[in-house]
């Protein structure tokens, strides 16, 4: 290690000149005139959806309703300790869902199930949420895992007396609801108006299914296997096809209603909808809804306890895979009440895996509109290295824990009041003036 470089990463490390006080209103990111969160859809897709959207008569979305349930949506003073947003667990970079089989909640706690996509949320008619749909409506359900004694652990009184705190928020209602009012209401009609915002429409399928009358013909811009696997797709299971629009179907691909696909072959640890209420229902054990499967290749694992980790291994259960469940969907079973065996060989598995990938929309993931508003990139400051250390116009707290080397050009990347830089590689020079620009999410 360079004896120079030491000395000025430690000088850095401890010597910094705070010039402005940077608060988490300096941190919030938003437009002065807010985004359009009334996504327009093509033509096939908007006609297709208006009769399934769950939006409430009382709760339709506004811009600036949107944009309120975003700043919630990403505010991590929403958990008990500050450290868990939604965002945690629904990642706008895992097409809103969790890489995690299971979730972890503020105290470092796992969730019971796996947290699925909120994408497309708007479309499941019956406008139930959760596996097990327990909760009613969106607005019920947005306002349970702040009260989640795993995911964020406030009580009902805490909610709006933490919004309350924060500075930011009165504005933030004034503009979506008239005035400051700050109710548990408010803030579930908020989020619920973000999330229904949250729709898929931009992927390789949307972009075919917009050249052809219906979605059975064949796709221009398809591969012949991705043609072949959207006939698998659609075409039912008596006809030769592997049925899968029966239950993720309409240009949303959502289910209508929950069903059992045979996962398990009885259910004991998670009885799915027919344990959420407090009687038992056993025609419902073992069934469990099913959100959109659209983005299905940046949500995985799969399945209510993310039991499958590729679109590959759930093409090889309805494959081959369907066990005899007592309520297993009367669509898997065959003439005899058998579970099915769908029998596909390799090109037809990986021809349905392809298709699925269609319905890819990797503009869900840079969408700024559906971004952390508590991230910033816009700022920048210059600032010249000297013999004393690192010092800039605009301060800004480095810290690395060790060694800092800034040079020219670089980039400093702002993480919660401590600074670290985007490529170690760089070498600090004496003397050098550099313009640093600051990424930072709080
Ligand atoms: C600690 C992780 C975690 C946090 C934090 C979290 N969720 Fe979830 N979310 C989950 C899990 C896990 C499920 C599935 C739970 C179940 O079905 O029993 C879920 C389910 C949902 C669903 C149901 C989707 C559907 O199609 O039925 C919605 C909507 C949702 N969450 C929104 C939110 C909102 C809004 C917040 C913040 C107020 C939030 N979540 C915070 C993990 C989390
Ligand atoms: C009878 C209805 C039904 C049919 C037919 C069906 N599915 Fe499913 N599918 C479901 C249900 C219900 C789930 C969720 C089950 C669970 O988590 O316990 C699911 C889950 C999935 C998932 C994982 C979704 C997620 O968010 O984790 C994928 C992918 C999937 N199905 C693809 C297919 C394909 C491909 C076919 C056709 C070969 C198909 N499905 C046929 C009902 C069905």
């Amino acid at each position: 290690m360079n004896l120079r470089k030491l000395v000025l990463g430690v000088v850095i490390f401890f010597l910094f000149v705070a010039l402005k006080t940077i608060t988490t209103v300096d941190y919030l990111n938003l437009p002065v005139t807010p985004f359009e969160y009334n996504v327009s859809l093509p033509n096939f897709y908007a006609n297709n959806v208006a009769n399934i959207d769950n939006s409430p008569a009382n709760n339709p979305i506004t811009n600036n309703g949107a944009t309120l349930g975003r700043v919630l949506f990403y505010d991590k003073n929403l958990s008990i300790n500050r450290t868990v947003a939604c965002a945690s667990c629904h990642k706008q970079s895992e097409g809103f869902s969790d890489s995690r089989i299971l979730s972890i909640g503020f105290a470092g706690g796992s969730t019971s199930r796996h947290g699925m996509t909120i994408l497309n949320a708007r479309y499941y008619q019956r406008g139930r949420f959760f596996w097990d749909e327990r909760a009613a409506t969106l607005e019920d359900q947005v306002l349970q895992p702040l009260q989640d004694t795993v995911e964020m652990g406030l009580t009902a009184n805490q909610i709006s007396e933490r919004v309350a705190e924060q500075p930011y928020y009165n504005q933030l209602f004034i503009n979506a609801f008239g005035n400051n009012a700050i109710t548990n209401d408010r803030i579930s009609k908020a989020l619920a108006q973000f999330i229904r915002s949250i729709v898929s429409y931009q992927s390789k399928y949307d972009i075919g299914r917009a050249t052809v009358n219906n979605p059975n013909q064949a796709f221009s811009n398809f591969t012949n296997q991705e043609n072949q696997g959207k006939q698998l797709f659609f075409t039912p299971i008596p006809q030769g096809g592997g049925g899968c629009a029966g239950c993720h179907g309409t240009e949303a691909f959502v289910s209508t209603r929950p069903e059992n696909n045979g996962i398990d072959a009885t259910s004991t640890t998670d009885l799915g909808v027919g344990g959420a209420s407090s009687t038992i229902r056993q025609n419902l054990v073992g069934t469990f809804k099913n959100s959109s499967i659209r983005n299905i290749e940046l949500t995985a694992p799969y399945m209510h306890d993310g039991r499958f980790s590729t679109l590959e291994q759930v093409v090889e259960h309805y494959n081959i895979g369907i066990q005899a469940h007592p309520n297993l969907s009367g669509i898997l079973k065959d003439a005899n009440g058998n579970p099915i065996r769908l029998n596909f060989s390799t090109a037809q598995k990986n021809a349905l895996v392809a298709f699925m990938k269609t319905l890819t929309d990797t503009s869900v993931a840079t969408e700024v509109r559906w971004s952390n508003p508590f991230c910033q990139t816009n700022l920048s400051f210059t600032g010249t290295i000297n013999s004393g250390g690192f010092q800039s116009s605009n301060a800004i707290l480095v810290q690395n824990g060790g060694i800092t080397q800034v040079q020219s050009g670089s980039y400093v990347n702002l993480i919660s009041g401590k600074a670290i830089i985007l490529n170690p590689s760089f070498e600090a020079k004496v003397g050098s003036v550099f313009k640093a620009q600051i990424s930072t999410c709080q």
